[in-house]
């Protein structure tokens, strides 16, 4: 993925167009709103709590898609692999800010309190309706692509250090050794709009209408255990 790349496509919006797209924009943006709240322009820290939650939905997703497909002993088109990788690759957000910011105690606690929420709401929004549940993934990429947008405006404006690139980052993303914080909220950014795409897509399949071919994101080069032979 090349620079171009990385700065296109960050203004795109799901218009919503049935009940199901108003329920899902609706709740996303109530949840913008406790999340501007409480966090205002604290990036880091809002970076860190949010990818705790944002690497829930697509474990969630390939578990009961999995489950489906034994079921119904039907093929996944895909769909099982590519949730597992944006689960993935939303811990390895949480990883590389983790080395950038360190969360507070209460926000430890929020993060705990958040996950059972958020997780057994989720599954059964899932379970419901898969539909509302990506698109509702969908949106809350939306506001993770602004919330990016507005951390890169941080760092170039001085707010924020811009502080070398976390190794972990250089290594997963495959950035230089000069490679600083603003390249990777630039890379994380362009992960964001990956999923935010990815998600509205399988919203449109799942409702029956028409959906839009979707580029690739980013590549990563996920950990392996230790004792993986070269
Ligand atoms: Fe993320
Ligand atoms: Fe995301």
């Amino acid at each position: 993925m090349n620079m171009t790349d990385l700065l296109s496509d960050i203004d795109v919006h799901h218009a919503p167009r049935s009940v199901s797209d108003r329920i899902a924009w609706g709740f996303v943006k109530s949840l913008r709103f406790c999340a501007d709240t409480f966090f205002a322009k604290r990036y880091g820290h809002r970076a860190v709590v949010l990818e705790t939650v944002a690497a829930v939905p697509g474990m969630v997703g390939a578990t009961l898609t999995h489950l489906k497909a034994l079921r119904r002993m039907s093929d996944d088109r895909g769909w099982i692999r590519t949730l597992m990788d944006e689960a993935e690759n939303e811990r390895m957000h949480l990883m590389t800010f983790i080395e950038v910011c360190q969360p507070t105690l209460f926000e430890r606690f929020i993060v705990m309190a958040v996950q059972w929420l958020f997780y057994l709401f989720f599954f059964g929004l899932y379970l419901v309706s898969p539909r509302t549940a990506h698109r509702v993934v969908g949106y809350f990429e939306e506001e993770a692509v602004i919330s990016y947008t507005h951390y890169l405006a941080e760092i170039d404006e001085g707010r924020s250090e811009n502080v070398p690139a976390p190794k972990i980052a250089r290594d997963y993303w495959g950035l230089p050794a000069s490679a600083t914080l603003r390249d990777v909220v630039l890379v994380v950014r362009a992960d964001e709009a990956h999923h935010r795409d990815v998600n509205h897509g399988f919203a449109d399949e799942l409702a029956g209408g028409p959906v839009k071919a979707v580029r690739p994101g980013p590549a990563h080069v996920p950990l392996q255990p230790h004792w993986t032979v070269a």
